[in-house]
């Protein structure tokens, strides 16, 4: 059975009760049949079919009462009213009263068939966007962290409660699973969410640009501390520290660290004094910490002190039922920020979305979707518009980009990734700006607001 929908033939003259049913067996939907309204209204409460074709003259009970009294029992029914040729008037009554549609006796059967195709198709879409409403309705939210999955729920709590307490916390995950969010969730939901959250990243410094950003220096500790400056855990006096990719901390710097979380106070790069603080760590890592600690390349005691608490995200692809919510927050976002009016994605998109393993896990899903906003022009995003490669990868149809294609998708990407500043996508790309600018518009990369960046 190609189409699944149940339609209801109604007809007092057996003929054409016949012809319809056998016609609509083999166009390929379901059909049962009544001969009046009374044992029509019978069939619509036992069978719920999704549409009924109703003839408007027959005795008892005629097809607008039908139609009415049919609503009334299963308000997602749609009705066509079928009328003898000619009668205009009558059929424009009919579908003032709710009828789908109408249908002119003798059938022309292509433009029956191109009106049940239609409906049904509206049926099947109502149906998803119903059920899609409904998943959508039971999804959990905190802060900004959007989740279904079980194991997200249940990350969920313990985040709550780690949030209403002091202790320090670790957050590990692979890359972009979302371990910032994380720790911006935990200290807006803290008693210090009105002091500030001071974000420090471990790996982007050399080991004494990291000391001195942590620490802060005296004015001639080394050369170029032309004046004294404050370390961010100054800085996030009484608020929150947020250590990313803690496992790419130096040993030195790990001396001081355990320091200030044993004593709560440090010195400056250069100075004396000791300088007392009341921050609160959190840290991230997509490292794993204890072959780390193992390896010797982690201190174990500042391990512990670090590790009071631990938060594992789990990758992307062993949460899959967060997908559906994930890609449709990303999807209202950016359709939003580009100004197009997107609904959804086509079967074979989400399809693709559910299958793919997603490596580069939430960020590569957001970025994917950005990506394929930007490129789509139809109100759904459609297979094609998600990034090729991947699809390829994901055992999809098997395509061999067209050189074109490739130069776009690069594009797109360097564009995404450089989050549409054109400078800097030309920069990473070794062209000029205009160059980058003349390209992106001649191949459809809806270039805007230029100027901006
Ligand atoms: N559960 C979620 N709900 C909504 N957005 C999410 C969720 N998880 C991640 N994101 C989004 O995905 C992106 C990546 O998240 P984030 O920067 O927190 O990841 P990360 O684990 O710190 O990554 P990295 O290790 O690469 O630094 C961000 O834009 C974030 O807002
Ligand atoms: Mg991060």
């Amino acid at each position: 059975m190609k189409k699944k929908i149940k339609i209801l033939v109604v007809d007092d003259e057996a003929i054409i009760r016949e012809s319809l049913l056998d016609w609509l067996g083999d166009v390929g939907y379901q059909a049962l049949t009544a001969e009046n309204g009374f044992q029509a209204l019978e069939i619509i409460e036992k069978e719920k079919p999704g549409v009924a074709i109703v003839d408007l003259v027959m005795p008892g009970m005629d097809g607008i009462e039908l139609l009415k009294r049919a609503k009334e029992i299963s308000p997602s029914i749609e009705v066509i009213i079928i009328t003898a040729y000619g009668s205009i008037p009558t059929a424009i009554a009919a579908m003032k009263e709710g009828a789908y549609d109408y249908l002119e006796k003798p059938f022309c059967p292509e433009k029956a068939e191109l009106l049940i195709d239609r409906l049904a198709e509206h049926q099947r879409l109502l149906e998803e966007n119903i059920s899609l409403h409904q998943r959508l309705e039971e999804h959990y939210q905190f802060e900004n962290i959007i989740a279904k999955s079980p194991k997200m729920k249940q990350l969920i709590e313990v985040i709550k409660v780690v949030a209403k307490s002091n202790a320090t916390a670790l957050i590990t995950g692979e890359s972009g699973t979302g371990k910032e969010l994380v720790a911006r969730a935990i200290h807006s939901q803290s008693y210090r969410k009105d002091k500030p959250l001071v974000a420090v990243s471990c790996s982007a410094l050399s080991e004494s640009l990291l000391e001195s950003e942590l620490f802060g220096h005296e004015k001639g500790s080394f050369t170029g501390a032309y004046a004294q400056k404050k370390g961010k855990f100054e800085v996030a006096n009484r608020g929150t520290l947020f250590l990313d990719e803690i496992g790419e901390m130096s040993a030195n710097i790990q001396v001081h660290l355990l320091r200030v979380l044993e004593e709560k106070e440090f010195t400056r790069v250069g100075g004396n004094e000791p300088i007392k603080v009341d921050v609160r760590v959190i840290s991230a890592t997509n490292k794993d910490m204890k072959e780390a600690v193992a390896t010797g390349q982690f201190r174990e005691d500042l391990y512990y002190r670090l590790n009071v608490v631990t938060i594992e995200l789990p990758p992307l692809r062993d949460r899959k039922d967060d997908i559906p919510l994930l890609a449709d927050h990303f999807l209202k976002k950016f359709a939003v920020e580009n100004q197009k009016e997107i609904a959804g994605f086509s079967p074979d998109a989400t399809d693709f979305l559910l299958k793919y393993d997603w490596p580069g896990n939430v960020r590569e899903l957001e970025n994917a979707i950005e990506r394929s906003i930007i490129l789509a022009k139809k109100p759904l995003i459609e297979f094609p518009d998600l990034p090729r490669g991947k699809l390829i990868r994901a055992g999809s149809p098997q395509q061999v980009q067209t050189l074109k294609e490739v130069e776009k998708n690069h594009i797109l990407d360097v564009l995404t990734r450089a989050h549409r500043n054109y400078s800097q996508a030309a920069r990473i790309l070794g062209v000029s700006r205009t160059t980058l600018y003349n390209k992106a518009r001649a191949l459809g990369l809806g270039v805007k607001n230029m100027d901006n960046n």
